[in-house]
């Protein structure tokens, strides 16, 4: 069987724990019962398709790629009829696996300052970046910045709590209380770009905070290819085969859900969508 039929084929894969992270998100961990080898090389931003029977199939990001015994974990919110069946499972119950599929983001080698950008429940196409920065300690200089609505909406405590112990993490709230920052991500740009600029930022979070950002970091003097974004387009093959998920021409299951803002923007003025991209109404293209 060539590559493309094996990887429109569910594999089983099995709940093994899961705890609320956040509002109405939790944090599952799962195991591959049949580890390939394109598992162990999955990159951080890229997604797997969740399969579960008599409810279809949902694409979501990786918060750890799979070790050697098929375990890996992802934050899954409550949306819709796949998500409430998928909060319902016990563990130990087999649900189906397709992946790992897309483009993750960039690789940056040596003393690079980096600037991740996330806004919700969009911290965890971020988290496998954050966590191999935080681990190897490979000299990139990684700053984070995580807004949430409010204390309870915020995701990954686990995560976070282990982060902040190993690089500079800015946590920043739309409605804070005593004791909190205050502000949207971009409130805080100017304590970060004040140090010195970023030489590659990443974003991911609701598409009107990612463009807003992207705008910010161009006034600020980055160009457009120091940017990356990650975006959500419905997705159903998961593999560049039903057209469902275009972002102007390309397919963003196969080309993205990761784009450069460079290539990102020429894609959405080729098929027509400028008024939206200057508007920041790119949902709609
Ligand atoms: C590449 C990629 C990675 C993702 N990673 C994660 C992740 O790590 N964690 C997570 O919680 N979610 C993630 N999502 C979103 C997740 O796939 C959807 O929330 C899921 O499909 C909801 O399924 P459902 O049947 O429960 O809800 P549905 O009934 O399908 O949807 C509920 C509501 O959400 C809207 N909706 C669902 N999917 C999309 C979409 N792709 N774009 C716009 N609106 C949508 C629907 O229109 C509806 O209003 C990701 C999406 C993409 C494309
Ligand atoms: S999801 Fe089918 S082409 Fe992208």
């Amino acid at each position: 069987m060539n590559a493309l039929a094996l990887s429109v084929l569910p594999r089983p894969m099995r709940l093994l724990q899961r705890y609320d992270d956040g509002e109405d998100a939790r944090h599952f961990t799962f195991q591959l019962e049949d580890i390939r080898a394109e598992d162990a090389g999955m990159m951080p931003g890229q997604f797997f398709m969740l399969v579960l029977p008599g409810c279809g199939e949902a694409p979501f990001t990786y918060v750890s790629r799979p070790d050697d015994q098929g375990r890996f974990s992802a934050l899954i919110r409550r949306m819709g009829k796949l998500t409430e069946a998928l909060f319902e499972l016990q563990p130990g119950e087999v649900l189906g696996y397709r992946g790992p599929f897309g483009q993750g983001w960039p690789r940056f080698y040596g003393k690079q300052r980096i600037l991740a950008v996330a806004g919700g429940c969009g911290l965890a196409p971020l988290a496998g970046f954050i966590e191999d920065v935080a681990r190897t300690r490979s000299g990139t200089h990684l700053q984070v910045i995580y807004g949430a609505r409010h204390v309870g909406a915020r995701v990954l405590s686990r995560e976070r709590a282990r982060w902040s112990g190993a690089l500079p993490l800015i946590e920043t709230l739309d409605q804070a209380g005593p004791g909190h920052r205050q502000g949207t991500p971009l409130a805080h740009f100017d304590t970060v770009f004040g140090q010195a600029p970023p030489d590659a930022v990443l974003c991911c979070g609701p598409e009107v905070l990612m463009e807003a950002a992207a705008r910010e970091c161009l006034g600020r003097g980055l160009r457009a290819d120091q940017i990356w974004l990650s975006v959500e387009r419905r997705m159903h093959c998961g593999v560049g085969l039903c057209g469902h998920c275009y972002v102007g021409d390309s397919y963003a299951c196969r080309d993205g859900p990761t784009y450069r803002y460079d290539r990102y923007r020429e894609l959405l003025r080729r098929s027509g969508c400028a008024r939206e991209l200057d508007r920041g109404e790119l949902r709609h293209c």
